[in-house]
């Protein structure tokens, strides 16, 4: 189970839920889930309906680096290892092994269809775009606290679910939320110039103006929270809309799911409206 340190100067955004009461009240359980989710809650789901085979999966790991960090599960598909790079992902990984690769990558396919399955199932109405599911194998350790943000000008609502698949703890910290870095580094980050500007804009300025020289110069001085997610854990959480950073961990199984943000339960609680209001009152009170 979860084990959280909270910092009393950091807002407490974690909700427990124990998929053992869905039954009681399925629909009810499902829509509680959701709109934490929408509200930007950290949701730790216990006893979530999912079976993984952690010694299969924990006898696989990659070396550190960007080229095995992330990867999608088709990446593991014979299809894809006829193409040079996911070939070295498959020599790195497996070596000679044929038969650990054949069950690792029906093991990785299982989970990844189990994912989607939930995810269609628990946020009903939600109109998928894209259901991406992405594998680590690679050993990361603090690797800066940040906002995550799209590359392109999207207002899409993003659905992450986070396993943690293998043997030893996840450890990450989480800081202040997206609106609360936006009233407090407003200026220091000259938000002011992107205030019109897409969430995504606005998330990479405060990376840029205010994560990174704190990575670089003074890491650990910002407050966090610090949770150590167990083997098999479970756990939702928007990371655009809470800062966060890998403290440490090994294999990870995660979801980046696109929605269309008209078919969430409010609409108004998507990221580039709550960005657009949060910009409006803080250039409010900068002004
Ligand atoms: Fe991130």
């Amino acid at each position: 189970m979860a084990d959280i340190e909270l910092n009393p100067r950091v807002a407490d955004r974690f909700v427990v839920l124990d998929w053992r009461d869905e039954k009681d009240d399925p629909e009810g359980f499902r829509t509680a889930l959701v709109h934490h989710y929408e509200a930007g809650d950290v949701l730790i789901l216990r006893n979530a309906p999912f079976e993984i085979d952690l010694d299969l999966l924990n006898r696989v790991s990659l070396p550190s680096g960007k080229q095995f960090q992330k990867l999608a599960d088709t990446t593991f598909r014979l299809t894809s290892l006829c193409r040079a790079d996911p070939r070295k992902v498959f020599r790195a990984a497996f070596g000679n092994d044929v038969l650990l690769y054949l069950r690792f990558r029906r093991e990785v396919d299982r989970v990844s269809a189990c994912l989607r399955d939930f995810a269609r199932d628990v946020f009903r109405p939600y109109r998928y775009l894209k259901q991406g599911v992405s594998w680590r194998f690679t050993k990361t350790t603090q690797e800066g606290l940040h906002v995550d943000y799209f590359r392109k000008d999207e207002d899409l609502h993003y659905v992450r679910i986070f396993i943690n698949v293998d043997k030893q703890p996840r450890v990450w910290t989480l800081s202040h939320s997206l609106e609360e870095l936006i009233r407090r580094h407003y200026d220091q980050a000259g938000l002011g110039e992107v205030r019109h500007a897409p969430s995504n804009k606005v998330c990479s300025r405060l990376n840029k103006r205010v994560f990174d020289p704190m990575n670089k110069f003074a890491p650990g001085t910002m407050d966090r929270h610090f949770v150590h997610f167990a083997p098999g854990d479970v756990w939702l959480c928007e990371t655009r809309l809470n800062s966060h950073e890998i403290y440490a961990g090994h294999r990870m199984v995660a979801t980046g799911f696109y929605v269309d943000p008209t078919s969430m339960l409010n609409p108004a609680e998507r990221v580039d409206a709550r960005v657009q209001r949060a910009l409006e009152a803080a250039g409010g009170i900068a002004r």
